[in-house]
């Protein structure tokens, strides 16, 4: 296949570029480093880029804006695309305030710019996007909770496998990001819908792993994790620490793309994360991190939650897991955490 990544220098996009050249298929990658523009020097993809470039046999990469409509239709009419991957965006709930327009112009016009080019060369392709469990806004937290030593959970037995995708995405605080993605998430299904091309929308939980560029906006374990390798300073903001995150491996991400590309459902709406088995609150996630680097980490507690955060997300995977049986999480939290803590280890050493 020829297949299109964008957002290929990110936490996901790597991932597939390097599943997918593995594979022995054409990998185009998008990237133009705008993680950088986003959350400064520490954002930076280009590492990443290079080792793609080290690791990868025949990867090709594109320095190309996702907004640059004109652009994005010369690459399609370069390429004959069968899979198109789309990761590019901007990834934060809270960057948001500071750019809204720079935000929406990337997350929602980047969307339809890339399905509109893939209707126009190629719509055969099989489409998928990455949309967020911020399309829900903070509809999670009327879930009735209840609170435990070192987090909260689902109050009512029927919510123990977590949020499925009937949640509401409207009257609902989403963040602007969380806006701007439940634009790009509604056209993209109706891409499918409307128009019956293969498209599918993936909104994630936390995903992780090694290749993610962490910052404190963005990407909360990598970021946890590199603060308790290098001793830096961090800050957890309400809910008491026991807000909850379900952690996805981004290589069981990339497996739920190829299952999804392999039969497609037009339109199709699917939450993936770690689910209830790779959740994690963040004091037992400093706990983990603390027994892992044997050292204790340097935080603070901030007694105000971020605006609209989830006080327990866990991402109900069963629609994912009825529709392609050969798909289930092979990452368990602790062995994330583990080649994480090794990897920010390495990187921390480099410097
Ligand atoms: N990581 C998570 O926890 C998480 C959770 C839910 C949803 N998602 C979604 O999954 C997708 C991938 O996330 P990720 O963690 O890999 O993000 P990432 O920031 O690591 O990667 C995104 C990449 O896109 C690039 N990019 C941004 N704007 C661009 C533009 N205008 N043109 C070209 N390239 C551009 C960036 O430079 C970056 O390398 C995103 O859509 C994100 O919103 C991520």
């Amino acid at each position: 296949m020829t297949i299109l990544v964008t957002g290929s220098s990110g936490l996901v996009g790597s991932e597939a570029v390097s599943h997918f050249d593995a594979q022995g298929h054409e990998v185009v990658g998008v990237d133009n480093n705008m993680r950088r523009v986003f959350f400064g020097a520490a954002g930076d993809t280009l590492w990443n880029l290079e080792r793609l470039k080290r690791t990868t046999k025949r990867f090709k990469h594109a320095e190309l804006d996702i907004r640059d409509r004109a652009g994005i239709d010369e690459l399609f009419k370069a390429h004959t695309f069968e899979l198109i991957v789309h990761c590019a965006a901007q990834p934060s709930h809270d960057k948001a305030r500071d750019i809204p327009i720079l935000d929406f112009e990337v997350n929602a016009l980047g969307t339809i710019n890339l399905l509109e080019a893939t209707r126009q060369h190629c719509p055969e392709a099989v489409f998928v996007l990455f949309s967020t469990n911020k399309v829900y806004g903070d509809a999670p937290n009327e879930i009735p909770m209840k609170e435990l030593a070192t987090r909260w959970d689902y109050a009512r037995p029927e919510d123990y496998d977590g949020v499925d995708e009937t949640c509401r995405i409207d009257r609902t605080l989403h963040s602007l990001f969380g806006a701007s993605k439940a634009a790009a998430d509604l056209v993209a299904q109706e891409y499918g819908r409307y128009f019956g091309m293969k498209v599918g929308v993936f909104r994630g939980g936390c995903l992780t792993g090694p290749s993610h560029s962490g910052v404190e906006l963005h990407g909360f374990l990598s970021y946890l994790v590199k603060m308790g390798v290098t001793g830096g300073k961090y800050s957890v903001f309400g809910y008491k620490g026991k807000q909850v995150r379900d952690n996805i491996h981004s290589y069981d991400v990339v497996r739920a793309i190829e299952e999804f590309a392999a039969a497609p459902r037009p339109g199709e709406v699917y939450n993936l994360g770690g689910g209830r088995e790779n959740s994690i609150s963040m004091l037992e996630a400093i706990a983990k991190i603390e027994e892992l680097t044997g050292r204790k980490m340097d935080w603070k507690y901030v007694d105000e939650n971020r605006k609209g955060d989830h006080i327990c997300y866990i991402s109900n995977l069963s629609k994912l897991k009825k529709h392609y049986p050969n798909w289930g999480i092979t990452r368990g939290i602790d062995s994330i955490l583990e080649e994480m803590t090794r990897s920010a280890r390495v990187t921390a050493g480099a410097k």
